[in-house]
């Protein structure tokens, strides 16, 4: 007789924003697959429901709810969905984000708030609303995506690269936060390199030709190209390569770790 897996995240609840397309949607199932039951969020509805459709299909658990990460009244509603779905929260992944490309003297102030609204004010917001609801269920974690530029300067994302740096700085006062109330809460971050998801497609503004570092020249379209210029491992990540680490942070398998900084990218920023 075939013994049960036991899977790491069993009789846990997840909530992934952004969880329609890429690195979100791989976490989604990666999660699900792993026994939590996921809340999948994002303002693409179709794509959201789709991916809802597929954990189930593969006879795990997941729910859909429209959520702008920019908007608090969404945080409110998709917490209180949340409760009433599954009745409590121990992941909590931050992934929703746009980037918007180009020379800072072109870049309009709004597009400048509308890039920190989503994934600087999108994690803020993450924080303030769940945190109320893990700690009723006794603690969990909290994972956010950031990017390897908020590590090391780009010439192109400089308003993109803001957001992840505040989103880097954030987790680890988080994390501090967290630990000093002892409610069992771990916060990590982790800074993806060149992930081949849609993210190259909807990129927003007009990429510059410069030299400021290693995410910055010759910004193209391509994933491929761009991992064969800079990335020493010489391939861009899949999806899936970010979710493997989410599923570490998220999982008791980090319980001692809080903090702390996964850079996932071939690389890239060790040269
Ligand atoms: P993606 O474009 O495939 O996914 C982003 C998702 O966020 C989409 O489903 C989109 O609808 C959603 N989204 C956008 N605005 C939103 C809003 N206001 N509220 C809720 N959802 C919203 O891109 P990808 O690559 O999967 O991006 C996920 C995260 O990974 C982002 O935070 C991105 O900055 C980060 N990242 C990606 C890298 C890459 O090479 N793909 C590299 C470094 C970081």
């Amino acid at each position: 007789m075939s013994e049960k897996r036991i899977r790491k995240l069993d009789s846990k609840v997840a909530l992934v924003t952004g969880g329609a397309s890429g690195i979100g949607r791989a976490c989604a199932r990666l999660l699900a697959q792993e026994g939590a039951s996921v809340v999948v969020t994002d303002i693409q509805d179709r794509m959201g429901n789709d991916c809802v459709t597929e954990v189930e299909a593969s006879g795990d658990r997941a729910c859909y709810f429209h959520h702008d990460v920019a908007n608090e009244d969404d945080w409110r509603s998709v917490i209180a969905g949340t409760r009433q779905t599954y009745g409590r929260l121990d992941i909590l992944v931050n992934n929703a984000g746009i980037a918007i490309a180009g020379l800072i003297t072109e870049l309009s102030l709004t597009d400048w708030r509308r890039q920190q609204a989503i994934n600087l004010d999108g994690v803020f917001l993450g924080f303030k609303h769940a945190l109320p609801l893990m700690r009723e269920g006794g603690g969990g974690a909290i994972v956010n995506i950031a990017s390897t530029a908020a590590l090391v300067g780009s010439s192109n994302l400089v308003s993109y690269s803001a957001t992840k740096g505040g989103v880097r700085a954030l987790t680890k006062s988080m994390a501090l936060q967290c630990a000093s109330l002892k409610d069992g809460i771990r916060v990590n971050s982790i800074y993806p390199g060149i992930i081949e998801t849609p993210i190259y497609n909807t990129l927003e503004g007009a990429p510059i030709h410069g030299s400021g570092g290693a995410n910055s020249k010759h910004l193209s379209r391509d994933p491929d190209a761009l991992a064969t210029m800079f990335v020493p491992l010489g391939t861009k990540g899949e999806p899936a390569d970010i979710a493997a680490g989410v599923l570490y942070l998220a999982s008791d398998e980090s319980r001692y770790v809080t903090g702390a900084e996964l850079v996932i990218d071939g690389g890239l920023v060790a040269r």
